[in-house]
């Protein structure tokens, strides 16, 4: 399935049906992860039994609670590791849910339950809820294009499907506070405007813009 299709399927997912990820299925997502985490100098863990890394009240108001499993995003702790488990990350959650899954980003867990392996040069950023939904969730209320692009009007057709694919992205409290400019040299700049998890987000809008944009624009 083209990858602009799997973006557009992905929303997230708080309701998880009780199974445990098939064994089959998990081993992919395993073999994925040591991919990324080669790829983004990263450390994101699979936690097979999620426990009690949902128990915070917020977590149990929002049902993500019910998750059989979570993935741990940990990794060297530099500047441009939030951008990195955003970039990344967002990688393994268009992969999962290709397998069939669902997933959540939470900001909001708790960091003692979670049973991460945490080194101490090391930071543990964030988590991601994975399971079976109960459904597909439902697609999230979006700025326009105009307000998230600087970009003259004879701009080419890749930048548009790239500015399409990034208001598809996950941003925490669906913030979308990020500008994608097109400079005069054609070079793409990802800029921050603040907010919880602003690196995070800007990591996995830069994802999703280069999925459709259908080119890699910079480094992180
Ligand atoms: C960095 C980040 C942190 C998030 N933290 C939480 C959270 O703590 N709890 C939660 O229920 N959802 C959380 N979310 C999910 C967002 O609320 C959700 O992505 C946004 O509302 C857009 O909806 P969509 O993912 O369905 O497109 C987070 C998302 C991101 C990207």
């Amino acid at each position: 399935m083209p990858e602009t299709d799997v973006i557009k399927q992905r929303h997230s997912v708080r309701n998880y049906k009780p199974e445990r990820i098939e064994e089959k299925t998990m081993d992919l997502l395993k073999e994925k992860i040591a991919e990324l985490n080669s790829e983004g100098r990263l450390h994101l863990q699979m936690i097979e039994d999620a426990g009690n890394t949902y128990n915070k009240l917020l977590n149990r108001m929002m049902g993500l609670g019910s998750a059989p499993s979570v993935i741990a995003c940990v990794g060297p702790d530099d500047a441009t590791l939030e951008q990195r488990i955003g970039y990344y990350g967002e990688k393994l959650v268009l992969y999962a849910q290709e397998l069939g899954l669902n997933t959540c980003w939470a900001g909001t867990f708790n960091k003692k339950n979670i049973g991460a392996k945490v080194s101490d040069n090391e930071r543990l950023v964030i988590s991601i809820a994975i399971g079976y939904g109960q459904d597909n969730g439902k697609p999230h209320k979006s700025k326009t294009a105009d307000q998230i692009m600087e970009a003259g009007t004879d701009r080419p057709a890749w930048f548009d499907k790239g500015i399409e694919m990034a208001l598809l992205a996950p941003t925490a409290i669906n913030q979308q506070k990020f500008v994608i400019r097109l400079n005069p040299d054609g070079t793409v700049d990802f800029i921050d405007k603040g907010g919880v998890f602003s690196q995070v987000d800007l990591g996995i809008v830069r994802c999703h813009f280069e999925i459709g944009a259908e080119r890699k624009v910079g480094e992180i």
